[in-house]
C-alpha cells in the first residue's frame, strides 16, 4: 500500500486533496497530515475522514526537523505532497517573517528529510519515491491586460513577501533536483476556490459579508484580474502530475477561468440572489449597495493567467469545473455549512477584520 505524507492537509487544498484521494483511492492508500494548526488549519475540514483506518493526523510544525524526520523513520513513505504554507498576501505584507520561515525553511527540512530517507549509499534514490511541492502562479509576477501567459519558462518575477517566500521555495526544491537529482515535481497553479476556503480569501469573504449584509470591500478599482480554478480540479492536477507526469519538470495547472475582481464580486450576489429562497430573511440583505472600493493592497499583482498547456499535452489534466458551475457548488457548500463559517469567523477572525480593513 502506497504511503503519502502530506503537509498542510487541515488547510484549504490540503483538505479537499485529501477528500479527493480517499474517494478516488479509497483503501488502496494511506495518507499521514501532518499540520501545525494555525489560524488556517481546522480539523472540522477533515471530519469525515478522521476515523479512517488508513489516515492519521500528526500535529507537527513542517520546521521541526526532528518530528519531521521521526515522521520519515517511523513510516515507508512513498509520496509528499507539500502544501502547507502561509498562503495569505495580505497578512504577508503584514508580517513577512513567518513567511519566510514556514514557507522557506519548511520546504527545506521537508527536502532533507525526504532526501535522507529516500537516498541510496551510492547518492542514488529508492525507486519510486516522489515529492510533489505546491506552489502558486505568483511566482511569475505580474501581467498586463494583453492576453499574455505564464508558462512554465516564464521568469520568476515575485512581487509580495508570499510570492517571493514561494519562489524561494520552489528554487530550494528546484536545487535538490539539480544537485542531488532528488526525485520532484512542481506545480504553479493560479488562484483556486471551492469549499473548506477561510475567509480572508476574496471569494468566501464576499459570500460571508454578503449574507451578513456588511460591506464588500473591492481593493482598488476592481479590476485586477485572477484565474480561478475549482479546488477539486487543482487536487485531481496534482494527483496525476504525480503520477502521469516527468519527474523533475513543473507544470502549471490553471482555469483558463480569467475574471475581474468585480466580477466575480456580482457574480457572487447574483448568485446568492437566485439560490437564496424569497423567505429566507438574508435574500434582503444581499445587495450590490454593499459593494465599497478600499485602498489598494500595496504592490497589488494586476493579471494572472495560465495557459495550462504543457499539463494538458504531457499528463492529459484539463480543467474540468466550469466557473458558472464551480461557483455554485461553493456557495451552496457554505450554505450547508453555516456552523463551520461561524465557528471560523469567532474570536481571532474578528480582530484580524478589525486590523486589516480599519485603514482602508
Ligand atoms: P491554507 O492557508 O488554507 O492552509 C495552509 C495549511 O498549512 C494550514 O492547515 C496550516 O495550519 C498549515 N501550516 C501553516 N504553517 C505550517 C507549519 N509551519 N507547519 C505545518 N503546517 C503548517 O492554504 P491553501 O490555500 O490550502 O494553500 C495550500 C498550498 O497551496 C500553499 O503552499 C499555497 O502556497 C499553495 N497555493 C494556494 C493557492 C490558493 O489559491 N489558495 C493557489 C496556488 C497555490
Ligand atoms: P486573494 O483571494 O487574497 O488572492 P490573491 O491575492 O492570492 O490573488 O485576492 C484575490 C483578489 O481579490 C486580489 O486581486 C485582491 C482582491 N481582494 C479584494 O479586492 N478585496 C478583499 O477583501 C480581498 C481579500 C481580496
Amino acid at each position: 500500500m502506497r504511503t503519502y505524507l502530506v503537509t498542510g492537509g487541515a488547510g484549504f487544498i490540503g483538505s479537499n486533496y485529501i477528500h479527493y484521494m480517499f474517494r478516488k483511492y479509497d483503501n488502496e492508500i494511506r495518507i499521514i497530515n501532518v499540520d501545525k494548526l494555525t489560524y488556517a488549519g481546522n480539523l472540522a475540514n477533515l471530519a469525515d475522514v478522521e476515523n479512517r483506518d488508513n489516515y492519521t493526523f500528526v500535529k507537527a510544525d513542517v520546521c521541526d526537523s526532528s518530528a519531521i524526520r521521526k515522521i520519515f523513520a517511523e513510516n515507508d513513505i512513498d509520496r509528499v505532497v507539500h502544501f502547507a504554507a502561509e498562503s495569505h498576501v495580505d497578512r504577508s505584507i503584514k508580517d513577512p517573517e513567518v513567511f519566510v520561515r514556514t514557507n522557506v525553511l519548511g520546504t527545506l527540512v521537508m527536502l532533507n528529510a525526504a532526501k535522507e530517507a529516500w537516498e541510496k549509499e551510492d547518492g542514488t534514490f529508492k525507486e519510486n519515491k516522489k515529492f510533489l511541492h505546491v506552489s502558486t502562479d505568483e511566482v511569475y509576477g505580474s501581467l498586463d491586460y494583453d492576453g499574455s501567459y505564464f508558462y512554465e519558462t516564464t521568469p520568476y518575477d515575485p512581487h509580495s513577501p508570499y510570492s517571493a517566500s514561494k519562489a524561494s521555495s520552489d528554487f530550494l526544491v528546484k536545487s535538490y533536483m539539480d544537485t542531488y537529482g532528488f526525485p520532484a515535481n512542481i506545480t504553479n497553479c493560479s488562484n483556486n476556490y471551492g469549499p473548506y476556503q477561510f475567509p480572508e480569501k476574496l471569494i468566501p469573504l464576499i459570500i460571508n459579508n454578503a449574507l451578513h449584509g456588511k460591506k464588500l470591500p473591492v481593493y482598488g478599482d476592481g479590476k485586477n484580474v485572477r484565474d480561478w480554478l475549482y479546488v477539486e480540479d487543482h487536487a485531481k492536477g496534482i494527483d496525476m502530475v504525480q503520477e502521469k507526469g516527468r519527474l523533475f519538470e513543473t507544470y502549471n495547472i490553471g482555469g483558463h477561468n480569467e475574471k475581474q475582481n468585480i466580477e466575480i464580486i456580482y457574480t457572487i450576489i447574483d448568485t446568492l440572489q437566485e439560490m437564496l429562497s424569497d423567505d429566507d430573511p438574508r435574500k434582503a440583505l444581499v445587495s450590490r449597495d454593499l459593494i465599497t472600493y478600499v485602498a489598494d493592497r500595496k504592490g497589488h499583482d494586476k493579471r494572472y493567467a495560465i495557459a495550462p498547456d504543457k499539463i494538458k499535452e504531457e499528463v492529459g489534466w484539463y480543467p474540468e469545473t466550469c466557473f458558472a458551475e464551480g461557483i455554485k457548488k461553493t456557495i451552496k457548500w457554505y450554505f450547508e455549512n453555516e456552523d463551520w463559517m461561524n465557528n471560523v469567523t469567532s474570536g481571532d477572525y474578528q480582530k484580524y477584520y478589525e486590523d486589516m480593513y480599519k485603514n482602508r
